[in-house]
């Protein structure tokens, strides 16, 4: 169902440049306002106003703030001709909706990219007083691809010297051309200090390709990663690539992600990483094993922010998986970004392994409401709090449940089991599960043989439509999206007899909105 909602001029006329496509109308510069307290709104997660948003885009930290533009459909709640919504924040936890920012034109909808601070003004695009910000992103062709060809994908950039305000699509667009490749997209560009160029990683299919750049407008391809490694149960989606420092040591590794589709674990999407090395021209690695960034089954394309200022490696994903994410029951907008999370190395054994957690700015919305040094078992949390908040405690290496409920008869169980290292979600009774069969066919269950270290560390967040679960800091996430017919407000963590959870803690996390 499509609801209307009331309308307001922000105010702010899109300048229009030389190069800009058509004027935009009169709708097209508004934005549709809502209280953000709709039933299954979440309170500190990100959501657009109102209708269809799916993968981040263009994350990039320039000028004080941190910039989250995401796929967007401005008619409806349901997928269409894709728009770069926008959005800004000073601390990546409040955000302020912005107009559109990219627009469909000639060359196509705009499909998943990146942005990147062009510092050096190597574009020529702006000054080095003034670097423009350009945003390097897919162009999907429709009409070409119904006409039946290869070629309607393509890559495209866009500038902006008013730190995102408004922008100009380059007006010799493709950057990259294609004439046979069916599914060729998802740019991440990064400047590479080592060589000192532009990279670009894409996919293409069944692999990733690597490209190289002095000026974000000439780009010469440089290898291609992974037609016979790492999952192939889908096609290969939204790439990224980045350095980080294995924890405690010296090291530095290189971390590609793949988000695939479908063919993940537990079905649907799903994002893979590999680590390895870059230099400069090619990927390498020794990984053996599949690797995931998150064992749940809604976190997808997920990318990470260019540019941050403390140089943190900075993760948001689309809070949904393609399985069903058209048929989720809101009716003003539809789907929610995943918590932003910080990224770490770790290496476990011979493996290295990316550890996640909610980026520390999270804690300004936490107000303590319990805190026990040593909790017997079972426990019982009840009220409002319950459906947002940070649960965190110490449990012992042994058998866990946690159930929460409501009035309603909805419940959500997790639970561990020691013996067989497995990590399970029940969200088959959760509330509004009928809505696409995929959605509640399984109780997911997940081997989780990395966690080495007992007692395990929970952390756990809770907002009105999701649940977000780091075990032992992050070395396993799990994210997935629920909707129960009333908010959960009773939490009860079951163990084995005589069993006690040790710093044991419930914050209420506030609402943002
Ligand atoms: C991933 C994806 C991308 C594409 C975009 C289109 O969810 O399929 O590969 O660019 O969504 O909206």
């Amino acid at each position: 169902m499509k609801t209307t909602l009331a309308v307001f001029s922000i105010g702010l006329i899109l300048t229009m440049t030389a190069c800009n496509q058509k004027a935009k109308s009169d709708s097209e510069t508004t934005l549709p306002t809502t209280a953000f307290q709709e039933q299954f709104r979440p309170q500190y997660h990100f959501t657009p106003p109102a209708h269809w948003m799916n993968d981040p885009n263009g994350l990039v930290y320039n000028q004080g703030v941190y910039h989250l533009f995401y796929q967007y459909y401005p008619e409806d709640i349901v997928w269409g001709p894709m728009h770069w919504g926008h959005a800004v924040s000073k601390d990546l936890i409040h955000w302020e909706h912005k107009p559109i920012a990219l627009y469909p034109d000639k060359n196509g909808y705009i499909f998943s990219g990146s942005a990147v601070v062009d510092k050096q003004n190597s574009s020529g695009f702006g000054t080095i007083e003034n670097p423009p910000l350009v945003a390097i992103f897919t162009y999907h062709n429709d009409a070409k691809e119904k006409a039946g060809g290869n070629d309607f994908q393509t890559q495209g950039i866009a500038y902006s010297l008013d730190n995102g305000d408004t922008w100009t699509v380059y007006d010799k667009n493709p950057v990259i051309d294609n004439h046979e490749i069916r599914d060729f997209r998802d740019p991440k560009v990064f400047w590479h200090e080592e060589s000192k160029q532009w990279i670009l990683t894409l996919v293409a299919g069944d692999h990733a390709r690597f490209y190289a750049s002095n000026n974000l407008k000439d780009w010469k391809h440089l290898s291609d990663f992974g037609k016979d490694i790492g999952a192939h149960g889908g096609v290969w989606e939204c790439p990224d690539l980045f350095k980080l420092k294995v924890e405690g040591t010296n090291e530095e590794k290189w971390v590609l992600f793949i988000s695939i589709n479908p063919g993940a674990p537990l079905g649907g999407s799903g994002t893979q990483y590999f680590v390895g090395n870059f230099d400069g021209k090619t990927f390498t690695t020794d990984q053996k094993d599949l690797k995931w960034i998150d064992y749940g089954t809604d976190n997808y394309a997920g990318v990470t922010f260019n540019n941050t200022p403390d140089g943190k490696r900075i993760f948001i994903g689309w809070m949904s998986n393609w399985l069903y994410a058209q048929k989720t029951p809101t009716e003003v907008w539809r789907s929610a970004m995943t918590l932003p999370r910080e990224l770490s190395l770790a290496k476990v054994g011979s493996q290295y392994v990316l550890k996640s957690k909610a980026v520390e700015q999270l804690e300004s919305l936490a107000v303590n409401h319990i805190e026990e040094a040593s909790a017997k078992l079972p426990k019982t949390v009840d009220g409002e709090i319950v459906s947002q908040a940070e649960i965190s405690f110490d449990a012992p290496n042994a058998t866990l449940k946690l159930v929460f409920s409501n009035a309603e008869n909805d419940s959500l169980q997790l639970s561990y089991d020691a013996k067989t290292k497995t990590f399970s979600i029940d969200r088959t009774s959760s509330g509004l599960v009928d809505f696409d069969e995929n959605f509640s066919k399984e109780i997911h269950q997940i081997k989780v043989h990395n966690i080495q270290r007992a007692p395990l560390n929970f952390k756990i967040y809770t907002d009105q439509s999701s649940i977000e679960i780091f075990i032992n800091d992050g070395i396993y996430a799990f994210t997935e999206i629920v909707f129960p017919k009333k908010p959960f407000n009773k939490l009860q963590i079951f163990g084995e007899e005589n069993k006690e959870m040790k710093n044991f803690s419930v914050n209420k996390i506030n609402t943002i909105w």
